[in-house]
């Protein structure tokens, strides 16, 4: 039976925070706010948010609790350390004494960045790792507005070095928040270049977390759900917005992200936060790219779950392992073509000549200490280069 650091399949610890979902749930934000001890609430979210009327509803929700706000919005895709500095500095500027992030993964990193430095002091790069934090945070709510990073439910946060070029991550139960609010009403504004590419890295979280050696029978059931919704609901949802569509995409974002917030992930993320932090090319993006690799390169080894994957992806099948592996990979690759995603490296803009300090980089990524095979740098080059 495998096991990592003493958890098996049936042995474990499994921790989420408070959940709240459902259309129109927004406007609770405020009261939970309060709820949890805010009087002056730091609002982090993006620009982009603010035009579709989302960072409205909150502020007024917020007000509408009887607490006051202040607003931040200086952080950009893949959020960098001195935008987080920035934040930091307001927050305390502000007399802030909760922070609440709305938005994608970037905006709700950056949220649980600036609530760590507020708290800890210090670099936000002497975080890196496991278990770094020291003092608590001031409470925590989290509002995702895309169906992607989990970052709501989860014990990480990603944030990008520019200086050394790489994405690292801060992992510690005190990142994940008091509150997880999602209204998957939010997702009628995303635009279409990002639902399939959120989607596709929601599918990645759920079968990487599925393989985890770190993977127990709590943390599948979970995956297992989100490939079931995903592969029911997300080629309508990116080509109809239906809204029960995208319910369900909301929905397997948040049972994923329950999911690799316990089993944590596999070689897939060692590579998309390696490319990431090279190249400022959508967290989303890349996942799609590489999960039809990464689904082979662990297929290979952890056969006896290859049933319970197959029913996660709608399929009833019988025969040889060779059979069941090719007819899964088949209906993915079926379905990114569907959503329209990225499919190839080159696609989205990485060079060929990087590669191989590519597969270097993400060696180093603590992600590869759940995959189900043991990865070195041939391997992890050879994943690269089937995906270019
Ligand atoms: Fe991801």
């Amino acid at each position: 039976m495998a096991s990592f650091n003493g958890i098996t399949p049936h042995n474990y610890k499994f921790e989420v925070p408070e959940i709240i979902f459902g259309r129109g749930m927004l406007h609770q934000i405020g009261a939970c706010a309060r709820r949890i001890g805010g009087k002056k609430v730091f609002l982090v979210s993006d620009p982009g948010l603010f035009n579709a009327g989302w960072v409205e509803q909150a502020m007024g929700s917020i007000l509408d609790a009887g607490l006051e706000f202040s607003y931040f919005d200086g952080i950009t895709s893949n959020p960098k350390v001195h935008e987080v500095e920035d934040g930091a500095r307001e927050y305390q500027h502000n007399n802030a004494d909760v922070v609440v992030g709305l938005g994608g993964g970037s905006a709700m990193d950056a949220a649980k960045a600036i609530a760590i430095l507020v708290s800890n002091g210090g670099n936000i790069c002497d975080f890196e790792g496991l278990s770094k934090i020291t003092r608590p945070l001031p409470p925590l709510v989290l509002c995702p507005t895309t169906c992607g990073s989990g970052s709501d439910v989860s014990q990480f946060a990603i944030i990008s070095d520019t200086e050394r070029q790489r994405k690292f991550c801060i992992t510690s139960r005190c990142v994940a928040p008091d509150i997880s609010l999602t209204d998957p009403d939010t997702l009628s504004t995303l635009p279409d270049e990002f639902i399939g590419t959120s989607a596709a890295d929601t599918l990645s979280h759920a079968v990487e977390s599925f393989f985890s050696v770190a993977s127990t029978t709590l943390t599948n059931v979970h995956a297992v759900k989100a490939m079931c919704l995903l592969t029911s609901s997300m080629a309508a949802a990116v080509q109809q917005r239906n809204p029960d569509d995208l319910e369900d995409l909301a929905r397997a974002s948040l049972h994923a992200g329950m999911a690799f917030s316990n089993a944590l992930l596999g070689v897939g993320h060692a590579l998309a936060l390696s490319i990431g932090g090279r190249y400022n090319v959508s967290h989303g993006s890349i996942s799609s790219v590489l999960l039809p690799e990464v689904l082979r390169f662990d297929t290979l080894i952890a056969t006896e779950k290859l049933q319970e994957l197959a029913w996660g992806f709608g399929l009833r099948v019988k025969g040889s392992t060779n059979n069941t592996c090719e007819k899964i990979h088949y209906t993915l690759t079926s379905l990114l073509e569907e959503c329209e995603v990225p499919r190839t490296l080159h696609s989205i803009g990485v060079r060929y000549k990087d590669l191989p300090e590519l597969a270097q980089e993400a060696l180093k990524d603590v992600c590869l200490a759940t995959s189900p095979r043991v990865a070195d740098v041939d391997d992890l080059l050879h994943i690269l280069n089937l995906a270019y």
